[in-house]
């Protein structure tokens, strides 16, 4: 298939190029062009965004790319929609334009919290600008677009020290800076999602008629404190790194905008369909850390064994 990915450079991008390029012909654009796979397109501006559509004549339009910090959403509402809500319109006319179905990636965080796990069909009710902005693009899909999978993704671990910008990043950064104590929130439960686990599940999922919306986070039901905890257990740090547990009160400062506290999924669609690639987290972050990290940790954590 001829696939345009847009908005690709990231964290979920690089495992989608690695992923869906063993099989596909791939035109991957950016507005952040690191890697020499990429090239310059902001999504944001429609006949930038039309005019590599036209030249690839693709099979298929993967919409990808989003701001994804969401302190700078709360801080940039403006910003935070164009980006993550209007372009998403443009890939929506592009695709029903051509007749082509149209792939888009929502997130976990567009529930509240009051409920202990969410599955394909439960009502969201963003809180902050981020998943309210999602959350939009979603709702503009389902309205719009004449052939659609919208996938909802949990909390990303991928891309490693390279591109990885979330959690197991912000702890490997603290570990390789010496950190001997980690404080980590005990009131924050999500799903982890490993970017090669949602490439492979997406890539076959695009292969099927079973257009729609899907949760597709790994398996298993946990928290923040329980991820930093089988980390320090896979790099066999116990003995020389502390898990402080903390309430998110205590990053207030620096985490401001609004997050649900529990934001985890589950795949129910996929499982019925019996389409649920998704590996169970702690096999998914075993594999993560092996394959992009064991280099890396070898200088903080001289134990670990991949
Ligand atoms: N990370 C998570 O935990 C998570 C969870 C659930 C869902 N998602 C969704 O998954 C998708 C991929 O996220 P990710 O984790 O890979 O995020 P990421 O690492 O931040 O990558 C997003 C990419 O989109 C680019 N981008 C932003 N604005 C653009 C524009 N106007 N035109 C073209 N490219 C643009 C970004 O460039 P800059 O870096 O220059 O801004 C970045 O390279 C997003 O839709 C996100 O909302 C992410």
């Amino acid at each position: 298939m001829r696939i345009y990915l847009a908005g690709v450079g990231g964290m979920l991008g690089e495992a989608l190029h690695k992923v869906l390029g063993e099989k596909h012909e791939l035109l991957c654009t950016d507005i952040d062009v690191n890697a020499p796979w990429l090239s310059y397109s902001d999504f944001r501006d429609f006949a930038d965004y039309e005019k590599n559509f036209s030249r690839f004549e693709p099979e298929i339009l993967m919409h990808i790319g989003a701001h994804t910090d969401l302190e700078y959403c709360e801080r940039n509402p403006d910003d935070a929609y164009r980006t993550n809500t209007l372009s998403v319109n443009h890939a929506i006319t592009l695709a029903n334009a051509h007749g082509i179905p149209l792939v888009y990636i929502s997130t976990a965080g567009i529930f509240d919290g009051t409920k202990a796990l969410y599955d394909d069909w439960d009502q969201p009710n963003p809180l902050g600008v981020y998943a309210r902005a999602k959350y939009m693009g979603e709702v503009e899909v389902l309205a719009r677009a004449n052939k659609h999978y919208i996938f909802r993704a949990g909390w990303m671990m991928g891309g490693g020290p390279a591109k990885d910008k979330k959690f197991i990043s912000k702890l490997m950064k603290q570990l390789a800076a010496g950190a001997t104590t980690l404080n980590i929130v005990d009131d924050k439960l999500g799903t982890p999602t490993y970017t090669i686990d949602f490439a492979r599940t997406l890539g076959a999922m695009v292969e099927t008629p079973y257009y729609g919306l899907y949760n597709m986070v790994c398996g298993g039901e946990t928290g923040r404190l329980e991820v930093a905890e089988e980390l320090i257990r896979l790099l066999k740090l116990e003995s020389k790194v502390k898990i402080n547990s903390v309430q998110s009160e205590y990053f207030s400062s620096e985490y401001f905008a609004p997050r649900p506290p529990c934001e985890r999924l589950y795949n129910y669609k996929l499982k019925l369909r019996g389409m649920d690639l998704m590996r169970d987290w702690r096999v998914a972050l075993k594999d993560y850390i092996a394959t992009y990290y064991a280099d890396h940790v070898k200088p903080f954590a001289p134990d670990y064994q991949p």
